[in-house]
C-alpha cells in the first residue's frame, strides 16, 4: 500500500520546492479544467430550486398555530405574524409545493390530492424533480439533489418519505431500475450504491458496522481535484429491492450510532451516492462508459446557533456543530455571487468543512443541481422559514456547468495505468527537499520551516494520488458481476434477519425502539425470549443477552423474564437507571403492552406484547418520542397539560421537553467523565433574566452546579445546547481512547466556566404608587425562581423633584392622566438586603433596569455580611410624561435582582473524594425533584396585587387625611357664632386643603349637609366646568342622583368608608368607585 511507501530524501534534487509546487499546481488545475470537461462544451444551468410546505403537525394544531405560508403558481409568500397587515414577503423558485393541506389519507396511508385541490403529492414532487434526476443520469451527466430546512421542517419526507408516501430518492431508484429493465440491451448498466452520515465534522459509513474512531478520512484526488472519502463501502446493487435493503441497512447503523453515541440525528447530513455507469460501444466500435454520480443529500436541521442564544458563549468557536452548515451556507453565498457576476475574484471555500469537501462538484461544478427546500407552515417558525426561503432564493442563482462524463473504457483505463506508473517513480526518487541546491533561488520568500512543510505537504499529496489511484485500478479489476455476487451474498444474510424480524413482530414479544427523529424510530428491534433475559453492557460477564452501549447503561442494566405471556423487569444491578413510563424502575415491575421503557439516558423502547396485547386504559393506539417524554417531563414535576396556555407558555413547554433528555444525558457524561457538575432544566420568568417589564413569560434555562463549591450559573438554551454538542465531542475523545480529555485545561472545558455572580432571587416593585405622585417604602422579599424566600430587601420609590427632593407630604393626584405632559422624577433608593445563606457572604449586589434602560444600574458590592447596606439612589427625570411612560407607571414594574459573588474554591475537601455520581445522589437527596415548583406561570400576579392594594390603602390614607382636615375646619366653622360665619375665608380654606395635591384639582368644596351622621363634601373636578351644589345623601335629589353627587346613578363616583375599622375594606370598594373612575364630579361620603 503507498501508505506504507517511504518518501526517500533526495539530498542532491535541484531546483526548489516552491517551483516544484507550483508545477505541481498548475499541473493539477489542468487537469482539473480537463478532467471536469472543459474538452467539451459543458452545458450551464442555473441550480433548480424547489420550495415545500407541509403540514400543521399535531403540536401545531394542539396550539391552534397560525398558517404563515402561501403559494400561487411558482410564488410563495410568508407573512410576518407579528405584522399581520404588513404586505408578505414575496419569492419565486423553479418549483412551489403546497402539501399543507387539501389531501386525503387513503387507506394505505397515501396522501393524496383532493380533487381541484392545489397540494402536491409525493409522486408530483418526483415527476418534477426525480425525473430529471433520471433523465440526466441517462444522458451522462452528475446529478445532486439537496434538502435543506429546520428540524422537522419535512426534509427527510421529501427526500425519503414515510411509510406509503415514499420520497425522491426511492421513487427515483426504482424508476432508474424499471428504465434500465425497457433500456438497451447491448448496454451494460452499473449501479453502485453508498450512504455516509456526516456528524460533528466526522464521516460514518451507514453501510459499515466498524467504522474507525474518528471517522473515516477525506481527501482530495489531486488529479481531479476532488474530495473523497477513503474506504467508504460501495455496493453494486443490481434492482431496486437491493437499494431499499441497503437503505433500511444504513437506517439501522444511524439509529444504533445515534443511540449509542447520544447524536441527535436531525444534526448529521445524510449522503446517498449512487453511481450509474453505462457502458456500451459507440459507431466506431470503441468501448466507452458513460457515468453519473448522484448524490442525494438530506441536510441537517439548519436552526441558525446564534437566534438561540450561543453568541455569548465564550467557547462559542469550539464547536463544530453547525460548521458544515455554515460552510454551505458561505460556499452558496460565494457562488451566487460569482454567478451574478458582481464579484470577480470570490474565493469558494470549499475547504472549510467535511460536506463542502464531498458535495464540491455537486454545488459549484460538474452537476446538475436541484434543491428542496422545506418549510414549516406556522408562525411561531417565521424567522427560519424566512431564513430559509432567502438561502434557497441565493441558491438559485448557482450556475453549475455540468457535462457529459463519457469516455472511450480504454483510456481511461491507460490513463490510470499510466498516472500510476509516474506516480510511483515520484515516489521512487524525485522528491525535492528543504535546503538543496536552488532552494535560496526561492527569492527567500519562504522560511526554511515553511518550505520544509510544504515538502512533507506535497509528500502527501502525492501519497494521497497513488492510493486514490491504485483503489480506482484495484475497482476496475473486479468486474462488475463480481461484485454484484459478492455484495448479494452478504446481503442474503442480512436479508434472512431482516425478514424474520417481519414475521416475529406479529407473534413474539419485543421491545422496539424510539428515536427523537422520526425516521429513526421503530427501527430496532430486541425480541424477548422466555425466560429470563438480561440487558447491559457487552464488557458485563457472562455477556447481557442484550446489549446496550452508551451513557448511563450498566454492565448488568436489567432483566426480564418472561413468563405466561407476562414480562416483568428488574433493575439488574444497584443504581441501574430504567424508567418506566416515566418512573424511575426500583423492583420488578410487570411490563404492560405498550409500555415504555427507558434505559440510561437515550435507550427509549415501546413493549409489544403480541401474546397479551392489551394496553391500560388511556394509552394511545400510537406512541410516539413527545409522547414518551411528556411522561418523563411530567413525573420530573413540570407541567405538561397545554390546556389553556399562552403561546409563549406552549413555546415554554416545548423548549423543556425538549430540552429534559439532553439535560440527563449531559448529567450522565458529567458522572462519567467525573466534572462534579450537575444540571436542571429551570423556569425563570423573563423579567427576572431581563431585569425588566412583566410582560415577558417565563424563560426555560438550564443551571449548572459545581457540587464542590455550590457555585451555580444559568444558561440559556442557545449556549447550553452549544455547550451540550461540545460535550458530547469531549465524550466521544473519551470514548475513542483520547486520555488528553482527563486533565483538559480549564479554558476548553465545556464543563467549566468562570465564576460569575449568581442570581440569589428577585423582588418586584410594581410601580403604580408612581402614577399617583405616591411613594413607595417596604421590605420586599426576594425569592428564587422556585418562589423560595431567600432574604429581604428594603427598597424606597420615591417621586420628587429634579434634585431628589421628595414632593409635599400631601401631593397627591387622583387621576394618573394628569401627568401628561408634564415633567416628573422619581428616586430609586436601595437601602439594604438580608439574604439567609450564609454562603452568599461572599459579595452582594443588586442590578435593576428601568424603563428605557439599555444596560443595568448596579449597586456596589457588599462584602462579608449578609445584611449588606447599599445606599444607592437614583433620580429618574421624564421632561414630559407621555402615555408610554404613564403605562409603565401604571402597569409595570421594577424587578430588583440581588446578585451573590462566587468564587472558584473548593468550600469542603471531603467532597472532593466523593464521585459525581454520589454528590448527584447527595444533591437529589437534598432537594427531591417532586417538591419543585415547575408549573409555567408567572408568580409575580400576587406582589402585584399587594402593591395594588397598597397604593389604594395609601390613596384612602390621603384621603382620610384631606377629609379630618377638612371636618376640623367645617366644625370649626360650625362652632363660630353665626355672625362669625364668613363663607370666603372658609371656603378658600377648605378649598386649598382640597387642592393641596399640587394638581388642577378642586377649584370648590362644599359641604352639604349639617347632621352628624354622614358628612357628605363635593370636589368638583373641572375648573372650566360650571360651577355646581352638590347635594347631601340624605336629600330627595341625592337619593334619586343614586345618593351622591351630580354623577349619574349607575356610575356611583363614591367611596363610602362606613367604618373606619373596614379602612381596607372601603379601600378595595373604592377602587370599583371614585378612585379609578374617570373625570368628572368626585364626592366622599364619611361616617
Ligand atoms: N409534505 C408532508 N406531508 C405530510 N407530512 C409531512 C410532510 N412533510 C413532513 N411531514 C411530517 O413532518 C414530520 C417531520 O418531517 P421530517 O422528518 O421530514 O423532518 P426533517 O426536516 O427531516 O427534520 P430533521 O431535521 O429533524 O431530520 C414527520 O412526521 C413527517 O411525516
Ligand atoms: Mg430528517
Amino acid at each position: 500500500m503507498a501508505d506504507q511507501l517511504e518518501l526517500p530524501h533526495q539530498p542532491n534534487r535541484r531546483g526548489s520546492v516552491v517551483q516544484e509546487i507550483a508545477r505541481r499546481r498548475r499541473e493539477s488545475y489542468h487537469q482539473q479544467q480537463l478532467l471536469q470537461g472543459y474538452r467539451e462544451k459543458p452545458t450551464s444551468a442555473r441550480v433548480k430550486v424547489a420550495v415545500r410546505c407541509r403540514p400543521f403537525n399535531q403540536r401545531e394544531k394542539d396550539r391552534g398555530a397560525k398558517l404563515i405560508i402561501d403559494m400561487n403558481g411558482a410564488m410563495t409568500t410568508i407573512q410576518n405574524p407579528e405584522t399581520p397587515n404588513e404586505e408578505p414577503k414575496k419569492f419565486t423558485f423553479d418549483f412551489s409545493y403546497w402539501s399543507h393541506d387539501g389531501y386525503t389519507e387513503k387507506d394505505d396511508g397515501y396522501l393524496e390530492a383532493n380533487p381541484g385541490s392545489k397540494y402536491s403529492s409525493q409522486r408530483r414532487v418526483f415527476d418534477d424533480l426525480g425525473q430529471g434526476v433520471l433523465d440526466n443520469a441517462f444522458k451522462g451527466f452528475n446529478c445532486s439533489l439537496f434538502a435543506y430546512g429546520q428540524t422537522g421542517s419535512g426534509k427527510s419526507y421529501s427526500m425519503v418519505g414515510y411509510g406509503n408516501n415514499k420520497g425522491i430518492v426511492p421513487i427515483t431508484c426504482d424508476e432508474l431500475f424499471k428504465a434500465i429493465e425497457a433500456g438497451d440491451k447491448a448496454t451494460k448498466y452499473e449501479v453502485t450504491f453508498s450512504m455516509l452520515e456526516i456528524y460533528n465534522e466526522q464521516v460514518r459509513d451507514l453501510l459499515s458496522k466498524d467504522n474507525p474512531k474518528g471517522g473515516l478520512q477525506v481527501r482530495q484526488n489531486p488529479k481531479l481535484g476532488l474530495f473523497y472519502v477513503v474506504g467508504l463501502k460501495k455496493v453494486a446493487v443490481g434492482s431496486y429491492a437491493e437499494i431499499d435493503k441497503r437503505t433500511q441497512e444504513g437506517t439501522a447503523n444511524r439509529t444504533v450510532a445515534s443511540t449509542n453515541m447520544n447524536a441527535t440525528s436531525s444534526r448529521a447530513h445524510t449522503v446517498v451516492t449512487i453511481t450509474f455507469d453505462q457502458i456500451s460501444k459507440n459507431e466506431a466500435g470503441e468501448e466507452t462508459k458513460k457515468s453519473s454520480v448522484i448524490n442525494l443529500v438530506d441536510l441537517a436541521g439548519s436552526e441558525r446557533a446564534d437566534s438561540t442564544g450561543a453568541t455569548g458563549d465564550r467557547l462559542k468557536e469550539g464547536a463544530n456543530i453547525n460548521k458544515s452548515l455554515s460552510a454551505l451556507g458561505n460556499v452558496i453565498s460565494a457562488l451566487a455571487d460569482l454567478s451574478s457576476g458582481g464579484k470577480k475574484k470570490v474565493m469558494v471555500p470549499y475547504r472549510d468543512s467535511v460536506l463542502t469537501k464531498l458535495l464540491q462538484n455537486a454545488l459549484g461544478g460538474n452537476s446538475k443541481t436541484v434543491m428542496i427546500a422545506a418549510l414549516s407552515p406556522a408562525d411561531i417558525n417565521y424567522d427560519e422559514t424566512l431564513s430559509t426561503l432567502r438561502y434557497a432564493d441565493r441558491a438559485k442563482k448557482i450556475k453549475n456547468k455540468a457535462v457529459v462524463n463519457e469516455n472511450p473504457l480504454d483510456k481511461l483505463i491507460r490513463e490510470l495505468r499510466e498516472e500510476n506508473e509516474k506516480l510511483k517513480k515520484q515516489m521512487g526518487g524525485a522528491m525535492p527537499v528543504a535546503g538543496g541546491a536552488g532552494m535560496d533561488a526561492a527569492d527567500g520568500a519562504y522560511s526554511k520551516e515553511e518550505i520544509e512543510r510544504m515538502r512533507k505537504e506535497m509528500e502527501e499529496e502525492i501519497r494521497a494520488q497513488l492510493l486514490a489511484n491504485q483503489e480506482q485500478m484495484k475497482d476496475m479489476d473486479e468486474s462488475f458481476e463480481d461484485k454484484l455476487k459478492r455484495n448479494r451474498e452478504e446481503q442474503e444474510a442480512m436479508g434472512a434477519a431482516q425478514a424474520n424480524t417481519q414475521d416475529r413482530k406479529s407473534k413474539d414479544p419485543h421491545l422496539v425502539n424510539l428515536n427523537e427523529d422520526p425516521m429513526l424510530s421503530g427501527v430496532i428491534f430486541h425480541f424477548i425470549e422466555p425466560g429470563e433475559m438480561t440487558i447491559g453492557r457487552k464488557d458485563a460477564n457472562p455477556p447481557p443477552m442484550i446489549q446496550l452501549t452508551g451513557l448511563s447503561i450498566s454492565k448488568q442494566h436489567a432483566v426480564i423474564t418472561f413468563e405466561n405471556s407476562e414480562a416483568t423487569i428488574k433493575p439488574g444491578e444497584q443504581g441501574a437507571k430504567t424508567k418506566i413510563n416515566g418512573v424511575p424502575l426500583t423492583g420488578p415491575t410487570t411490563l404492560q403492552h405498550l409500555d415504555r421503557v427507558l434505559f440510561g439516558s437515550n435507550h427509549m423502547y415501546v413493549f409489544h406484547n403480541p401474546l397479551n396485547p392489551k394496553a391500560p386504559e388511556n394509552t394511545p393506539s400510537k406512541i410516539d418520542w413527545d409522547f414518551a417524554q411528556k411522561e418523563i417531563a411530567k413525573h420530573k414535576g413540570f407541567d405538561t397539560a397545554s390546556a389553556g396556555m399562552s403561546k409563549e407558555q406552549i413555546i415554554a413547554q416545548e423548549q423543556i421537553l425538549e430540552l429534559l433528555p439532553m439535560v440527563s444525558e449531559v448529567n450522565a457524561i458529567s458522572e462519567e467523565l467525573n466534572k462534579h457538575r450537575t444540571f436542571e432544566v429551570i423556569l425563570i420568568s423573563g423579567a427576572a433574566m431581563e431585569g425588566y417589564g412583566s410582560k415577558k413569560g417565563a424563560k426555560v434555562v438550564v443551571k449548572m452546579k459545581n457540587l464542590l463549591n455550590g457555585n451555580t450559573w444559568l444558561w440559556e438554551r442557545g449556549k447550553f445546547m452549544n455547550r451540550r454538542y461540545m460535550i458530547q465531542e469531549l465524550y466521544q475523545r473519551h470514548l475513542d481512547g483520547d486520555e488528553d480529555v482527563m486533565k483538559i485545561p480549564k479554558e476548553e472545558d465545556p464543563f467549566w466556566e468562570p465564576p460569575e455572580d449568581v442570581l440569589i432571587g428577585t423582588a418586584n416593585v410594581f410601580l403604580q404608587s408612581l402614577s399617583y405622585a405616591l411613594d413607595f417604602d417596604d421590605k420586599l422579599s426576594v425569592t428564587d425562581y422556585k418562589g423560595v424566600e431567600e432574604g429581604n430587601l428594603y427598597v424606597n420609590i420615591t417621586p420628587c423633584s429634579d434634585k431628589g427632593k421628595p414632593l409635599d407630604e400631601d401631593f397627591f393626584v387622583e387621576d394618573p392622566q394628569e401627568l401628561l405632559g408634564k415633567p416628573f422624577h422619581y428616586k430609586v433608593t436601595i437601602k439594604s438586603a438580608e439574604v439567609n445563606k450564609a454562603k452568599y457572604s461572599k459579595g452582594l449586589h443588586v442590578k435593576y433596569k428601568v424603563y428605557q434602560d439599555d444596560d443595568f444600574t448596579s449597586t456596589p458590592v457588599i462584602k462579608a455580611t449578609l445584611s449588606p447596606e447599599f445606599k444607592h439612589h437614583r433620580i429618574i427625570t421624564y421632561p414630559a410624561v407621555n402615555e408610554d411612560q404613564l403605562g409603565y407607571f401604571e402597569h409595570g414594574c421594577i424587578t430588583f435582582q440581588l446578585y451573590g459573588v462566587q468564587e472558584d474554591s473548593v468550600n469542603d475537601n471531603r467532597l472532593m473524594k466523593m464521585t459525581t455520581k454520589e454528590l448527584r445522589q447527595m444533591e437529589q437527596l437534598q432537594t427531591p425533584g417532586m417538591q419543585r415548583r415547575q408549573t409555567i406561570s408567572e408568580a409575580s400576579e400576587e406582589s402585584k396585587l399587594r402593591n395594588e392594594l397598597d397604593v389604594l390603602r395609601k390613596k384612602f390614607e390621603r384621603l382620610e387625611k384631606k377629609e379630618k382636615r377638612i371636618q376640623d375646619l367645617c366644625s370649626e366653622w360650625k362652632s363660630k357664632p353665626a355672625e362669625e360665619q364668613q363663607f370666603e375665608p372658609f371656603w378658600r380654606h377648605v378649598s386649598a386643603v382640597a387642592n393641596s395635591s399640587g394638581n388642577k384639582l378642586k377649584t370648590r368644596v362644599e359641604i352639604l349637609n349639617t347632621d352628624d351622621l354622614v358628612s357628605v363634601y363635593s370636589f368638583e373636578l373641572d375648573p372650566n366646568a360650571k360651577e355646581q351644589i352638590h347635594i347631601a345623601n340624605n336629600s330627595p335629589r341625592a337619593k334619586r342622583n343614586g345618593g351622591l353627587g351630580t354623577g349619574s346613578s349607575d356610575s356611583p363616583n363614591v367611596i363610602q368608608a362606613q367604618n373606619k375599622s373596614q379602612e381596607a375594606g372601603g379601600a378595595q370598594n373604592g377602587s370599583n368607585g371614585s378612585i379609578n373612575s374617570g373625570a368628572g364630579s368626585k364626592a366622599c361620603v364619611i361616617q
